[in-house]
């Protein structure tokens, strides 16, 4: 049985929405036999918010927090929850979007033992919306939430109403991430939970006031994403980012190539010299984002092992490509489809050799599936961030 929980209200500008959600919280949670504090974590908001505050906390047991240095959403939500406590945090939204009559409910919910994430939800049933969403919002939300779907089952993990227990964000605390506003999400794939529960609600549209996330917020929720997947699927990223590069090695090649025949060498030697070009940068930006966590001091033995890799990675290509030609009738008359079922094989075994058999340097003793943040390489020097990160 679930005791006490802290709410905490993130807030910029929400003055004259404080005194509502007060009441309505106050009278939802003191019909239970809940123990039960709010958190406010404000962004020094040039309204009323603090004097509003210091009003209510004469009535009702509310915490202020007032954050000068740092602005945004998911950084307030974990402020309040490190600020915390009691045995669950809960994040409701202070402009009464999301209704404190769930609360009980949600929290009702998260007893259970196996549950270890509560959405207060607008995609269950008997969960709605307001009905002035146009469809840019609506489409907005249907494709952010589509983009989570690998992460977690929930329908509605975009929410900002959302429950869980005290014990598992400490336990989590140290490898949040947070960037954007989707600090949901963040904590349901960093906190590990798989038994997510929502409760149906209706989500208002607010009153007072206007909404703070910027596009600039919903840009930084795909490198959100991006971090989460890296985080989830570590191996599977790092495959798509040698993919990237070996793409990126084709138009290398062709453009060496042409000048290169411009410069009247003949095409064999200008064929061979291009593909060794092409072939050296895509060792340089793998070392820089694919492998960056396993390069060694030893920068010519790097070199060596990842040409190696590669010209085993092209052979097998060529192989494959030429065997399928000349055995099947289906890629005799589609070369070009038996050099794509190549370039796929040689792809994936040039990525295994330099992933398994020590090119880039021995596998490090990283946590590997903790992501690549505070990972050291083998020189001590610290790894350098996934690309576009940061
Ligand atoms: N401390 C702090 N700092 N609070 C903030 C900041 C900030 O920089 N930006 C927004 N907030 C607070 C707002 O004051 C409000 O209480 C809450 O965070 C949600 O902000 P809104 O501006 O109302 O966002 P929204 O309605 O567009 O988005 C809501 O719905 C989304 C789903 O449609 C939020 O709940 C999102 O988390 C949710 O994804
Ligand atoms: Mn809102």
């Amino acid at each position: 049985m679930i005791t006490s929980v802290s709410i905490i209200v993130p807030t910029y500008h929400e003055a004259e929405n404080l005194p509502h959600l007060m009441e309505r919280i106050a009278a939802s949670l003191n019909a239970t036999e809940l123990k039960w504090s709010v958190i406010v974590v404000d962004d020094d908001s040039q309204d009323e918010t603090v004097a509003v505050c210091e009003g209510l906390s004469e009535k009702f047991p509310l915490e202020l927090i007032v954050r000068k240095s740092e602005r945004g959403l998911s950084t307030a939500v974990v402020a309040g929850m490190r600020a915390s406590e009691a045995e669950t945090v809960l994040c409701i939204d202070a402009d009464l979007s999301h209704p404190p009559e769930a609360i009980p409910a949600m929290i009702e919910t998260l007893s259970a033992e196996e549950c270890d994430f509560v959405i207060g939800s607008r995609y269950v049933a008997g969960g709605t919306t307001d009905d002035e969403w146009g469809i840019f919002r609506w489409l907005n939300s249907v494709i952010a939430t589509g983009l989570a779907k690998p992460l977690t089952s929930a329908n509605d993990p975009m929410a900002g109403f959302f429950a869980l227990r005290k014990s598992d964000f400490d336990a989590a605390a140290s490898k949040l991430d947070v960037i954007g506003y989707k600090i949901g999400l963040e904590l349901i794939v960093k906190c590990d939970c798989r038994e997510v529960r929502e409760v149906p609600i209706h989500f208002a549209d607010r009153q007072f006031g206007e909404s703070k996330l910027s596009l600039k917020e919903q840009l930084n929720y795909l490198r959100h994403l991006k971090k989460l997947y890296t985080y989830r699927w570590p191996e599977v990223a790092r495959f798509i980012r040698f993919g990237m590069v070996g793409s990126s090695g084709v138009i290398v090649n062709m453009v060496a190539l042409s000048l290169l025949i411009q410069l009247s060498v003949t095409p064999p030697l200008a064929m061979a010299i291009a593909i060794w070009i092409a072939m050296s940068s895509n060792f340089f930006l793998n070392r820089e984002f694919t492998f960056q966590d396993r390069t060694t001091a030893n920068f010519v033995s790097d070199y060596v092992r990842f040409c190696l890799a590669s010209l085993t990675g092209a052979a097998l290509n060529w192989s494959v490509a030429t065997f399928l030609w000349s055995t099947f009738s289906l890629f005799e008359n589609a070369p070009t489809l038996a050099g794509l079922v190549g370039i796929a094989a040689g792809l994936f075994v040039n990525f295994t050799l330099c992933r398994r058999f020590g090119f880039f340097g021995k596998k490090q003793a990283v946590q590997e599936s903790a992501g690549q943040k505070n990972n050291e390489t083998a020189a001590g020097t610290p790894a350098s961030s996934p690309i576009g990160s940061r």
